[in-house]
């Protein structure tokens, strides 16, 4: 068998990246590991950069995140009890839009299997070959039967435990990294959220948010120490703390039900050096990790393929390979930036035991430059609604 383009992951990465492709009338083939329905079932954030938006409208998907998304303006920074909201609209004329991560996953997914675009679900021990060469290959088993696959380029959208990345030389690559030693204990609930916006907290007893992914069904977190396990989560625990948390209207407002999910993600800063290795090019969480704070993970998976997908269609409509040749360069200068509003997000929003109240006091000022300066909120707004591309 052979294609253009092989794409490992059918994460939202991969998948628009398969649609940009195709738009283009180029031919590729994705192989994820897990089945369709696995795929569908992972609850993940749910906000998207204008820039993500209007990607998905250019791509012949804006329909439905244009019914159901609901557009933001702006969002609530609480600091142990005072609100501030920052003004997206205000600041730098755009908003956001919150809509589910599964939602983007699915309207791509129905949007490829539509046209007829070769997904092959459930690749067991997918390998990727000569990727240094002109004639990369890949290699999967399928139903007990090993099949292979030749092709110009390999996109590695295989998020951050994929084949990838772990195939690169250990000389071809660097890697940084910073681990926090907590997580998000997340909860999902059918109930309507507790604010029109999302409110990010700080509190002395840890940080918490409140999200949601409709008008009836709420998505909310708090901070928790590493090792901690949900099985000592109860739904009545989860609700005092997050109540305890928040700025006292809210905790009031706040409408308790049943939880229908709940889980604890860890937090962790990553990205790899360069992007591209010969005929293998790294996008998405194969690439980077960010904390959740600035709900910017989806957006930056979208935003890189944005730039391979356009490198692609330079190399097969022009015959250049300038794209192809700045991708890791350019994809990395918004990485970066990502990755620092993010961890900029964590650090003031978290309580980090070990800086002590020297640290509490350096974020209590944080937040109220935040408060008492447009140029502070103008930029907390431009970096949540979304970096241009360059
Ligand atoms: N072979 C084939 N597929 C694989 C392999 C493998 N060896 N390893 C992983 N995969 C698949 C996973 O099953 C998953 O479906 O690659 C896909 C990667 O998808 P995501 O993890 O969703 O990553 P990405 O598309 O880059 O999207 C990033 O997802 O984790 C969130 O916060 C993150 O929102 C961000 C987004
Ligand atoms: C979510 O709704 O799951 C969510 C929203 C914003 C974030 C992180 C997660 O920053």
């Amino acid at each position: 068998m052979r294609t253009q383009v092989a794409i490992i992951g059918a994460g939202p990465a991969g998948l628009m990246l398969g649609r940009l492709l195709q738009l283009a009338g180029i031919e590729a083939v994705i192989l994820e590991r897990k089945s369709a329905d696995y795929v569908l079932s992972r609850i993940r954030a749910g906000v998207l950069e204008q820039g993500t938006a209007d990607l998905l409208a250019r791509v012949g998907l804006g329909d439905r995140v244009a019914a159901e998304g609901l557009p933001h303006g702006g969002i609530d920074m609480c600091f142990d009890g005072d609100l501030q909201r920052i003004d997206f609209t205000a600041r730098v004329g755009r908003h956001v839009t919150v809509y589910g991560q599964t939602e983007v996953t699915r309207d791509l997914m129905e949007a490829r299997e539509a046209s007829g675009a070769l997904t092959i679900y459930e690749a067991g021990d997918v390998a990727v070959h000569d990727f240094d060469g002109r004639q990369p290959r890949i290699t999967w088993r399928k139903d007990g039967i090993e099949h292979a696959l030749s092709c110009d380029f390999i996109a590695g959208c295989d998020g951050f435990h994929g084949v990838c990345r772990a195939s690169v030389p250990e000389r071809a690559i660097r890697t940084f990294e910073r681990h926090y030693p907590f997580g998000w204990l997340g909860i999902l609930v059918e109930r309507p959220p507790v604010s029109e916006e999302l409110i990010y907290a700080h509190h002395e007893r840890g940080f918490a948010l409140c999200s949601m992914r409709s008008l009836t069904r709420s998505r909310y977190y708090v901070q928790v120490p590493e090792g901690e396990r949900v099985e000592d989560w109860s739904d009545q625990r989860f609700w005092d703390e997050l109540r305890g948390r928040i700025n006292p209207e809210a905790a009031q407002r706040l409408q308790i039900g049943p939880s229908i999910e709940k889980s604890i993600a860890p937090l962790r800063s990553f990205v790899a050096e360069p992007l591209r290795f010969g005929r293998l090019f790294l996008a998405g969480d194969a690439a980077h990790i960010v904390p959740p704070t600035g709900a910017k993970g989806l957006n930056l998976a979208i935003s890189d393929v944005a730039m391979l997908g356009a490198a692609f269609v330079e190399h097969y409509a022009e015959r250049s390979d300038a794209g192809l040749d700045a991708y890791s360069a350019r994809a990395l200068a918004r990485i970066w930036k990502a990755e620092r509003f993010s961890w900029w997000m964590t650090s003031l929003l978290h309580t980090f035991p070990e800086t002590g109240p020297f640290g509490r006091r350096i974020q209590r000022a944080e937040f109220d430059y935040l408060c008492g300066s447009v140029a502070a909120q103008t930029s907390l707004a431009e970096n949540y609604t979304g970096l241009s591309l360059d």
